[in-house]
Parts: C-alpha cells; structure tokens; sequence
C-alpha cells in the first residue's frame, strides 16, 4: 500500500475547457491519467493538490468526480486549487460527495487526514500570482490559519504537507509558510500549480529541513507521484 500525490488534473469532462487544445503534454490527458493510475489498488492513497475539475459547480464537476473515483478504488485526498470554482463549505461537499456515492472522496481543508501513523496536512497556499490585483492581507492569513490548523491538528506525528501554490519558486518564497514547514518539522512538501514553461523555475529537493516536490499532472506526465510506502502495520 502506498501514498501518491498528483496536482493539476484540470478535467473537463462535463465541459468544454479540455486541455488537450494546448497540446505538449498535454495532449490526450485524459488517457495519460487512467493509464498513469492503473496499477493502483484500494490499499493505495492520492492526495489531489487543487486545480482538479473545470466544473463551476459541484453538479458540473461532477463528471470529474466520477472520472477520478474511477480511477483506482482507494482513498482520495483533495485540496483546493485557484481554479476549483466548484469548491464550496466541507459540510456541501461531503454531503455532495455522500449523496453520489463518492465515499472515498475526504477533504484537505482546516483538519489533517492520517495515513498510517502520517499525518498529511496542507490547504491551497499563496503564490505571487495572488498579489497581482493587489495583496489581499484577509485572504492571505486565512491560509496562513488554515495551514497552522492543519499542522496543529497533526500533533506529533510524522507531517508531510500539501498545498497547491509553491511556496517557493526561482525568485519568490512565502516566507511565512516556509516559516510553518519548518516550525512544525514538515519532512516534505508537495505542490502543483506550475504548468509548461514554469516548471524550469520550480524548485525540487531539500531546502532547510523540508524537501519540496512539484506533482502538477503536465510536470509528472500524468502520472501520481510515489510520496510514501506502508507495510499496513
Ligand atoms: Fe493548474
Ligand atoms: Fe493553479
């Protein structure tokens, strides 16, 4: 059994916003992501960092949903990406999820969610794209909060942490989130958000004491990223 993580599945299946028009990777997405998860069984684990489903609703993503539970048939963590339109509270979204019978849908969102004795925390981050129409001061400690909840929720636990912004990027670090990595020992963190030309400026491999990966679907080939394994005991 083990935990993976992916980022950036960017469905549109219910939709007209496929992403096969951009071409590169790109290019027949959709199969890349059933071919890249077919080894997966239900002791295994994903942790979706954002940017998951084009759907402006939960009905409208629901198409999505369905593609990813379809997937494999273990657990699956998701996070909130920029461009989740779909997201509303946990309380909608899980009985949404409930109601269609996407009982193995669970949410990163203000808690930590435990694999075997790991916790694994995170929420959607903070990225300079968001200071572009001005640095919204509210929205940025609210995930500044969200972050030191989840890591708080964790205790002592071995911490691994997922978010969908990088919090370090060639030229840019969210200091203050690097900050809570480091304060609550994070082994590693896991984001996406970085597509095409970006990915040459994303930064990989230890920085201090955590180790960063980039998992967006385009940067992984569609693929999800082995994070951890577990013997089940
Ligand atoms: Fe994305
Ligand atoms: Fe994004």
């Amino acid at each position: 059994m083990a935990l993976y993580a992916i980022g950036d599945t960017h469905l549109s299946l219910g939709g007209n916003k496929a992403m096969d028009t951009f071409g590169g990777a790109w290019e027949g997405y959709v199969d890349k992501l059933r071919a890249g998860f077919a080894p997966l069984t239900a002791e295994d684990a994903v942790v979706f960092c954002g940017d998951l489903s084009w759907g402006m609703s939960l009905e409208e993503a629901l198409p999505d949903f369905r593609f990813l539970d379809g997937l494999f048939p273990g657990k699956k963590y998701l996070l909130k990406g920029n461009h989740d339109y779909w997201w509303t509270t946990v309380s909608k979204m899980m009985n949404f999820f409930t109601g269609e019978g996407l009982t193995n849908f669970s949410l990163l969102h203000n808690n930590c969610q435990l694999y075997g004795e790991t916790a694994l925390c995170g929420t959607r981050g903070w990225f300079f794209e968001e200071e572009a129409d001005g640095h919204n001061e509210k929205v940025f400690r609210r995930e500044l909060l969200r972050l030191e909840t989840s890591l708080k929720a964790a205790g002592e636990r071995e911490k691994l942490c997922f978010l969908h912004y990088p919090p370090r990027y060639q030229g840019y670090i969210c200091q203050e989130i690097v900050d809570l990595l480091e304060r609550y020992r994070v082994a590693a963190c896991y984001y996406g958000h970085l597509h095409g030309g970006s990915h040459r400026l994303a930064q990989e491999g230890r920085r201090g004491s955590v180790e960063y990966h980039l998992v967006a679907g385009d940067y992984v080939g569609f693929v999800p990223r082995l994070v951890s394994e577990w013997d089940g005991n």
